[in-house]
């Protein structure tokens, strides 16, 4: 991570993308490109609130570590820059560089004010860069896609080598009218539309920020889905912003989803855990993947936030952060194909175990975990059999009259994340509260991976079948962790806690 010059201000993770100073939300832009991430994002330069939206940049070679950059897309008079993409140009089809010297192409959306003669439009935009991202120019020709809608928006453009030929395909949204649509270029400047996919599924709020990526099946390159993504706000399991995913075919022009529970704008509610979603917390937004990450890696990232109440979130100096990296796969659980999410581990090099607890009963009651092993900054590995147990967890970021409450209901099969009790909670109305996810025992176990990043829980159930991200705002002295069962016949069969 970076040294931002107000690091020691209170909640600043360590291990989570903050700007050093001033506003972000969606991650942007995410590229992989000649050795080096590039991480753009929705960002205001001069103010801790949302506006003047401009790309804000940092690179990192780990994604780990970022180091931040000059904002690389600013905003001007006629446009805010919004969410989008980029892609490198390989084959300088563009011809924005040169054959030896492939440009990275950005492609957002220009949300263009009065002031401008398409004032009040959504249109989608280009900007180019021949030194590997650290300086951009805006195309002369902008919009290069306009649809005279002012709300169409979020451009994801990826290569697509098929069946049906070899060109750029970008997917965007009609947010209100909840839909995906898709379009294809030769040069990522003129575009033609190929299909519109939706309303499905959750459609309680605006369909933002789409993507669409193929992922081999149980790790067999013979047997690929695809996943279309799209976020929506509000409507979102736990309440606001979420994101939901579909899993099908895309022959090159139609995404056609065998995941659609329900269609249309007409929803039953009732049905909304039957869908697909990224996370079941409250603060996992505008998640999109990274272009030409190697090894065939799929990475995404997220903003740790929620239109309900991201504009007010208890920071000073900066506001928004964006989630760890996570390599997402598509694996059978239970006869099923879901999308397994393993955070990028900033413990893996360097981290060390400060404790650690071997196979044993869990009997009824709360065993607090000695003072060494407190933090605010920790990985916890835990796996549990409940048995008998009705109900067994662990207490996060305790002290005081403060904690978050992670709790497995082995009669329901419901795992829980608290955070009524976190710390500051009435910042908003609508902060406190309580996320769920059915998650099936594996042979009687439960298998946990949680980060905790001073504020915040992000919590990994089975190996990443279900997530679950929650801001949480406690005193920097409330940092005890425990176990719990609320009768005996539980067992806890490992524990790690690394610093
Ligand atoms: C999602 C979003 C996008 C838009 C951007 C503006 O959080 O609303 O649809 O491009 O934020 O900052």
């Amino acid at each position: 991570m970076t040294t931002p010059t107000v690091l020691h201000c209170q909640y600043r993770p360590q291990h989570h993308y903050t700007a050093d100073r001033n506003w972000l939300n969606d991650p942007n832009g995410l590229i992989y490109a000649n050795g080096t991430y590039h991480l753009f994002y929705q960002h205001n330069p001069s103010g801790n609130e949302w506006g003047n939206m401009s790309w804000g940049h940092a690179t990192s070679a780990d994604l780990l570590h970022w180091d931040e950059q000059p904002v690389a897309i600013v905003c001007d008079e006629q446009e805010a820059i919004f969410s989008g993409s980029a892609v490198l140009d390989r084959n300088n089809t563009s011809g924005f560089g040169t054959p030896d010297n492939p440009p990275l192409v950005a492609i957002y959306t220009s949300a263009y004010s009065p002031a401008s003669p398409l004032g009040g439009r959504q249109a989608q935009s280009l900007a180019y860069s021949t030194d590997d991202g650290a300086s951009w120019t805006k195309y002369s020709g902008n919009p290069v896609a306009d649809r005279g809608s002012a709300e169409f928006r979020d451009p994801k453009v990826f290569w697509y080598d098929g069946t049906a030929g070899n060109y750029w395909v970008m997917v965007a949204v009609e947010a209100l009218d909840r839909e995906v649509v898709l379009y294809k270029s030769a040069d990522l400047k003129s575009w033609e539309y190929l299909s519109t996919f939706g309303p499905a599924n959750a459609t309680g709020g605006v369909w933002e920020c789409p993507d669409l990526f193929e992922l081999p099946v149980d790790d067999d390159p013979g047997t690929t889905k695809w996943v279309l993504v799209v976020n929506l706000n509000p409507g979102g399991i736990a309440g606001g912003s979420a994101g939901q995913y579909f899993l099908g075919t895309f022959d090159g022009v139609t995404f056609v989803s065998e995941s659609t529970v329900t269609e249309g704008l007409q929803q039953d509610d009732s049905r909304m855990v039957e869908y697909g979603w990224l996370d079941w917390g409250r603060d996992y937004y505008a998640a999109v993947s990274f272009s030409n990450s190697p090894d065939g890696r799929r990475l995404m990232i997220g903003w740790m936030n929620n239109w309900q109440y991201g504009g007010v979130t208890p920071t000073s100096g900066w506001r928004g952060a964006l989630t760890l990296v996570r390599e997402v796969r598509l694996a059978t659980r239970a006869g099923r194909v879901v999308l397994m999410q393993a955070a990028v581990d900033p413990f893996e090099n360097g981290g060390a175990t400060i404790y650690s607890e071997a196979r044993r009963p869990l009997a009824a009651g709360t065993h607090w975990l000695p003072a060494e092993a407190s933090g605010d900054v920790l990985r916890i590995d835990a796996e549990f059999e409940p048995g008998a147990a009705g109900e067994v967890g662990l207490l996060l970021r305790a002290g005081g009259a403060e904690q978050t409450v992670l709790a497995y209901d082995s009669a329901t099969g419901v795992l829980s994340l608290d955070r009524t009790t976190c710390g500051n909670t009435d910042f908003h109305e609508s902060f406190a509260s309580v996320e769920r996810v059915t998650v099936p025992l594996e042979d009687g176990r439960l298998r946990l991976r949680i980060f905790l990043d001073r504020c915040s829980v992000e919590v990994f159930a089975q190996d990443g079948a279900a997530t679950i991200t929650d801001q949480v705002f406690a005193a920097e002295s409330s940092a005890r962790l425990g176990l719990f069962a609320d009768c005996d016949g539980a067992e806890l069969i490992s524990l790690a806690v690394v610093r």
